[in-house]
């Protein structure tokens, strides 16, 4: 499946499994992993949010190979993953004051902060912006391998670019093996969707990307006239300029999806509508439900849960199954954009074909 890009990269590696029990955590397999990014290799590993593929984010031949794999365009830069706060002098200047009650209430956790860079960062990593997007994830793995490699880590999610992330080791294989040198199995990722990215180099704050810590939060914490949603509409080639990641579509699975939003009642009767119109057609429809009173007819319906953070955890998960299956159509069910449902509307827009308000 992924003969182009073993191509693009003239070698096929042996990508060596090291499953690691997150709970009594093997140094010895931690160590092996750090030295293969302290040497230049690639390692994908748990963080609380999606697997990540790291590299040394101070060796730009390192952070190129993550480029190389993911078919990533340049422009995008990379978040560095750090394991103690004190690194983020090193690698970020002019820190205004305002981190500290972030890092205080939110590190380590889901949250990416975007501050000016230091001159240590290589263009390679952060794509030549005047900025650097960090964070310090909470999986005890993620934190156990930064401070074992003692470098700190460029990782982006660990998926071909457009696909969904993965939030197992699974999803990881199937996308990268034999293009990278290692993976570190640590079981189901907690969140399921991507960190929040606040930008701290405006007033106030921009949200870029809404995800595991959630805007209600950031505002009580910060002061609500202290933080806004970012204005570009991510479609726009504006929103380029602000967060290159915006602009492309991103954790789609192979199937086309269908966004229904609206009132529960006339959801159920657009998705069925929607489904039967395709399924006639002779297309395999896939359904994906949040509320499980709603009686679908399709070739699959899943249920993956009612509330946020059971929905977060398993929709990119149901998309891989999904093209599994080889489904052509799946139709999704809407969240209302509140809390984590905003992570989620922001997923499920950027993967859908086409958004349909009931
Ligand atoms: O939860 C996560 O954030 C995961 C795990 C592995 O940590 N990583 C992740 O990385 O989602 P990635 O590369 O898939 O997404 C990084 C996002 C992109 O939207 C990118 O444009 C944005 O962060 N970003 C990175 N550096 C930036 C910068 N200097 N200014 C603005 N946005 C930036
Ligand atoms: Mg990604």
């Amino acid at each position: 499946m992924n003969v182009e890009f073993y191509s693009l990269l003239g070698v096929i590696l042996k990508t060596e499994i090291l499953r690691v029990d997150p709970v009594s955590i093997d140094l010895n397999k931690i160590q092996k992993a750090a030295k293969i990014l302290r040497d230049g290799g690639l390692v994908a590993f748990p963080t609380e949010t999606v697997y990540g593929l790291g590299a040394d984010a101070l060796s730009p031949r390192a952070v190129e190979k993550i480029f190389k794999v993911k078919g990533r365009p340049p422009d995008n830069p990379l978040i560095i993953h750090i394991g103690d706060k004190l690194e983020l002098e090193k690698l970020a200047k002019n820190i205004p004051q305002k981190v500290e009650v972030l890092i205080e209430n939110f590190w380590p956790g889901p949250l990416t902060i975007v501050l000016q860079k230091s001159s240590i960062v290589p263009k390679i990593v952060n794509a030549g912006l005047e900025t650097v997007a960090i964070r310090m994830p909470s999986n005890k793995i993620a934190l156990s391998l930064i401070n074992e490699s003692k470098v700190p880590i460029a990782a982006p999610s660990a998926n071909i670019s457009t696909r969904p992330s993965p939030t197992s080791a699974k999803h990881v294989i199937n996308d990268l093996n034999g293009m990278i040198d290692a993976i570190i199995d640590g079981g189901e990722t907690n969140i399921g969707v991507e960190s929040t990215v606040i930008d701290l180099t405006t007033t106030p704050i921009t949200l870029l990307r809404p995800g595991g810590v959630t805007f209600e939060d950031l505002q009580k914490i910060l002061g609500k006239n202290n933080i806004e949603k970012s204005k570009y509409n991510p479609d726009e080639k504006i929103a380029a300029a602000k967060s290159p990641g915006m602009k492309y579509r991103h954790y789609s699975p192979k199937a086309d999806v269908f966004l229904v939003e609206g009132k529960s009642d006339r959801i159920e009767l657009k998705v069925q509508e929607i489904a039967t119109n395709f399924e006639k057609k002779g297309y395999k429809v896939g359904i994906i439900t949040i509320n499980q009173k709603h009686q679908y007819q399709a070739d699959t319906v899943e249920f993956i849960g009612s509330d946020l953070e059971t929905i977060a955890k398993n929709i990119f998960k149901t998309f891989r199954k999904f093209d599994n299956k080889d489904m052509d159509i799946i139709i999704m069910e809407g969240v209302k954009e509140k809390r984590l449902g905003l992570a989620i509307m922001n997923r499920l827009r950027k993967a859908a074909k086409k958004i349909i308000q009931v």
